[in-house]
């Protein structure tokens, strides 16, 4: 194993296989035929300027016209808004409060005292860094003792926590799944498992959302083809706010002979009786999965992300995940905070019960309303479906104008006909509130079709102006 030492190469070599390495490039640079790029005089031909300009970047001007569109839409001010203070069913920006739909802070748990108290404890004896990677700077007791929290509520051997969620993802898949594998993951998985399909080597492949008929259609067809196959969902899907079949799941994944990973990003907190997920949700045994992945950033309050599993799938991440083993070991306040929030979880399941009363309180009147709720389940996230990007941006721009702050989903991050605003709740969300933000919404969507038409109009008749002259 090679683990990165300062006493080592920047490439982390001994120095007997550097020489030996050094030599080897030298004889296949001896036998090119062309002269290497340095023996000539490079460059051939001066590039020209703007290569070394970023405002020529494709990617830099595709932000200019959605920032454009933005501002046309009054959506501009909804994005990077600095809060006054921790953001809880209420928020304030510059003075002004708003009811809040934009948390992922399911429980209320965020800025508690327990909370800031486990952080404060863990800074005083730990300092603010791990300052160095785990394997080679070593550890704090808040990061065993938030492993250990971890495991045990997914019923797992093990778990290892990762300085972020989204690369938890990516550098897990990476590391497990190669060249002959199949990775099938749902249509609308989080872009942190497409990334680290992507970049496994593996053949990946989606599956219809939620669809396992046709998941099994293809298991049936192409399984026998590969290796190791890894399918991949999540245990509450954060753009619908509904769940997969997991029973079906775990069927499958044993009749298939392949690999089960459910991303709990969403599902800690909100699903099950006392907020444990999916599994608990279903009352099945943990151990049909394989990999439990989640984040620490939403009902944990923290930041980062874990796989908890056997032994075997820690061990492999702990020493040769990228994202692990060459970054830094998680802040020890941070891994307190998260700990603490497993603990007050557990310690009053009055939140996880609060949280699913006011859902399902959410979806009947959202319902009665006369809303679409779109695939909603229930489950604390809740997607208004209002017909299209134009529509969502002057809804969630009106909204915020009279104290609403929720947030549009428009094009591209969904389909333009899919484009919503997107409810988040909390545990600390009142009726009271839900029915304020809810009247406001069937309210002004009709107003909004009106203006969103007339807009349309206009942009119509302008072009076809322009078309005449
Ligand atoms: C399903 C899912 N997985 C992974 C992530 C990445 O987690 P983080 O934001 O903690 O990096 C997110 C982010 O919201 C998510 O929704």
């Amino acid at each position: 194993m090679t683990l990165p030492n300062d006493n080592r190469s920047p490439m982390g070599i001994a120095e007997h296989d550097k020489h030996s390495l050094i030599q080897k490039m030298r004889e296949k640079l001896s036998h090119r035929q062309s002269p290497s790029p340095r023996a000539s005089s490079f460059p051939a031909a001066t590039p020209a300027e703007d290569v070394c300009d970023f405002r020529q970047f494709a990617d830099v001007k595709k932000i200019q016209i959605h920032k454009a569109v933005a501002r046309q839409w009054n959506i501009d001010s909804l994005y990077f808004l600095c809060h006054d203070g921790v953001a809880k069913d209420t928020t304030s920006f510059d003075g002004r409060v708003c009811l809040n739909f934009s948390t992922y802070d399911y429980l209320g748990l965020n800025g508690s005292p327990e909370l800031n108290a486990a952080a404060m404890h863990a800074l005083d004896h730990y300092g603010s860094s791990s300052s160095g990677s785990r394997p080679t700077s070593g550890e704090r007791p808040p990061h065993r003792e938030l492993e250990r929290a971890l495991a045990d509520l997914h019923g797992a051997k093990d778990c290892v926590v990762f300085v972020s969620g989204h690369a938890t993802n990516v550098w897990t898949i990476y590391q497990l799944f190669k060249k002959r594998d199949l990775v099938l993951y749902d249509s609308l998985s989080h872009n942190s498992i497409i990334q680290g399909a992507q970049i496994s080597g593996a053949v990946r492949m989606p599956f219809p959302h939620n669809d396992l008929d046709a998941l099994e259609a293809i298991l049936a067809a192409e399984r026998q083809h590969y290796r190791r196959t890894l399918l991949v969902t999540e245990g509450l899907f954060s753009m619908d706010g509904d769940i997969p079949d997991l029973p079906r799941l775990i069927e499958l994944k044993k009749k298939y002979r392949c690999f089960l990973m459910v991303d709990e990003a969403h599902a800690l907190g909100v699903l099950g009786g006392t907020g444990r997920g999916i599994a608990e949700h279903f009352g099945v045994d943990p151990g049909g999965v394989d990999i439990w992945m989640g984040t620490l950033s939403k009902t944990l309050c923290g930041c980062g992300g874990y796989v908890a599993g056997c032994a075997e799938l820690v061990e492999c991440l702990k020493y040769l995940a990228p994202g692990f083993l060459y970054s830094v070991g998680m802040s020890p306040p941070l891994a307190a905070v998260s700990r603490e929030a497993i603990a007050m979880m557990l310690r009053e399941p009055r939140r996880v019960r609060a949280l699913q009363e006011i859902s399902a309180y959410f979806l009947e009147y959202a319902r009665g309303k006369g809303l679409n709720t779109g695939r909603a389940q229930g489950h604390a996230i809740f997607p208004i479906m209002v017909g299209g990007s134009i529509e969502a941006a002057l809804l969630a721009s009106r909204l915020f104008q009279k104290g609403v702050y929720v947030i549009p989903i428009i094009f591209p991050v969904v389909e333009e006909r899919a484009a919503r605003l997107r409810f988040f709740l909390s545990s600390s969300h009142t009726r009271e509130q839900v029915r304020r933000a809810l009247d406001l919404v069937a309210r002004e969507l009709p107003l909004v079709h009106e203006e969103a038409s007339a807009m349309i109009e206009t942009q119509h008749h302008d072009a076809s102006l322009d078309d005449l002259e």
